[in-house]
């Protein structure tokens, strides 16, 4: 039925009335929303230049947090990840370094490695560890540490600041249960699944910094050492951008290599020919570690004809058999006893196996890694009484391409 114009808009006075009131009440709640949004961003990019404040509430699923570059270097501005600002490097007074590691007493030293002591303080109410390199800082070297103080990941050991006066130190979060290689070794074995997740955590670690920070990162010294563990058995690379802070530090080493008999690869240790393929195959080493507890390098032999054995080539013998699966047994670390699942072990040796084969090509890449050890990770949730098949070849790639 056709209506006219007032009937069809239903306008008569108590409607124009009513809307009058409710454009009113309208403009007021648009005009609400907008103050209230404008707040919000302004609210946002306070918390955004907050320091450490929103570290956690900012991670993707794979545990990514956040990476940006520092506004004077400026190399990754325009990378498309998801970036924030995350405040100035911090820089530190040697006063204040000196203070807090009672002038760097004994009972504050952690231990030493290879580029200097380390130090255990509390610096502005936060656990550090600190590191007094032997070397000296130059402008490029410096550039390149504010560049590493804005890589942060739950899987890798944060670099907080430095302080450059006399020696150079460096700042890191300190990291309260020790190292992998010491757990590895000390009397209280680490369960299987624990060990599973120690390296998954290293994986991720190590993928973050091989695909997803710009400039991206070799960490060149993967090995049990650096990977650091804390109270509730999660692990953090330790030291990566070293090898490269080395190096812009100082032009003799160059050509030097920055690495750790047993962990090295073929074309690194021979060529020094360095990609991520060199971490991949340190890391295959850690997961050998992880399923021994034994050192990278083997002494074999008595004192006076001293030998040395890889644990790679110990593996790999032991793989290539055609009882793999029992020979391997007896490689298993010892201390845990019957407590592991021998299909896990099994599957997490032949990781390994693909990560230290000769060829660099053929090694997977650290997103594959993870990938593989997040599978065996959730099927070690499952019942580990299954009854065992050994893994064909197509099940060792599907392990390793996650299907
Ligand atoms: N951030 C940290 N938190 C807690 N302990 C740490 C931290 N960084 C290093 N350590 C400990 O300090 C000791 C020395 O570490 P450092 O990195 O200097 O040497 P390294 O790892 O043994 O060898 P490299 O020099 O080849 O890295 C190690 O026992 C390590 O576990
Ligand atoms: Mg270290």
């Amino acid at each position: 039925m056709y209506l006219p114009l007032y009937d069809r808009a239903g306008l008569n006075g108590v409607t124009i009335g009513g809307i009058s009131v409710g454009a009113t009440f309208g403009f007021l709640l648009l005009a609400g929303y907008v103050f209230v949004r404008h707040s919000q961003r302004k609210t946002a990019k306070v918390a955004l230049f907050t320091e450490n404040s929103i570290e956690l509430s900012n991670q993707d699923e794979s545990g990514s947090v956040v990476y940006e570059t520092s506004g004077s270097s400026g190399s990754a501005s325009a990378t498309g990840l998801i970036g924030i600002m995350v405040g100035k490097s911090v820089e530190f007074s040697y006063q204040e370094i000196a203070k807090a590691t009672n002038n760097f007493s004994s009972n504050n030293k952690i231990g030493q490695g290879g580029f200097g002591a380390v130090y255990y303080a509390e610096l502005r109410g936060q656990k550090t560890a600190i590191k007094k390199m032997d070397i000296e800082a130059s402008q490029e070297f410096l550039a390149e540490l504010k560049v590493l103080t804005h890589v942060h990941h739950l899987n890798l050991v944060r670099l907080i600041g430095y302080c450059v006066e006399g020696s150079l130190f460096l700042v890191y979060e300190y990291i309260n249960n020790g190292n992998l290689s010491h757990h590895l070794r000390s009397s209280d074995p680490l369960p299987w699944s624990t060990r599973v997740q120690i390296a998954l955590d290293s994986a991720r670690g190590l993928e973050y910094i091989h695909e997803h920070t710009v400039p991206v990162y070799i960490h060149r010294d993967v090995k049990s050492l650096n990977i650091l563990i804390d109270k509730s058995f999660h692990a953090k690379v330790a030291d990566f951008g070293l090898s490269k802070l080395i190096e812009v530090g100082n032009a003799s080493l160059n050509t030097r290599l920055v690495g750790t008999f047993g962990y090295m690869s073929p074309e690194y240790a021979q060529y020094g020919i360095t990609s991520p393929k060199i971490d991949v195959y340190a890391f295959g080493v850690v997961l050998y570690e992880l399923i021994s507890a034994k050192n990278a390098v083997l002494k074999t032999g008595d004192q006076s004809v001293a030998e040395s054995k890889g644990l790679v080539s110990l593996f790999e013998k032991s793989l290539r058999r055609p009882d793999a699966v029992d020979d391997l047994r007896n490689l298993v670390d010892p201390r845990l006893g019957e407590n592991y699942p021998i299909e896990s072990v099994f599957k997490m040796a032949q990781l390994a196996r693909a990560c230290t084969q000769d060829d660099p090509q053929l090694r997977p890449t650290m997103r594959s890694i993870v990938v593989a050890l997040m599978t065996l990770s959730s099927s070690d949730d499952q019942d580990c009484d299954v009854a065992f098949d050994l893994p064909d070849n197509q099940t060792i790639i599907n392990l390793l391409s996650g299907r």
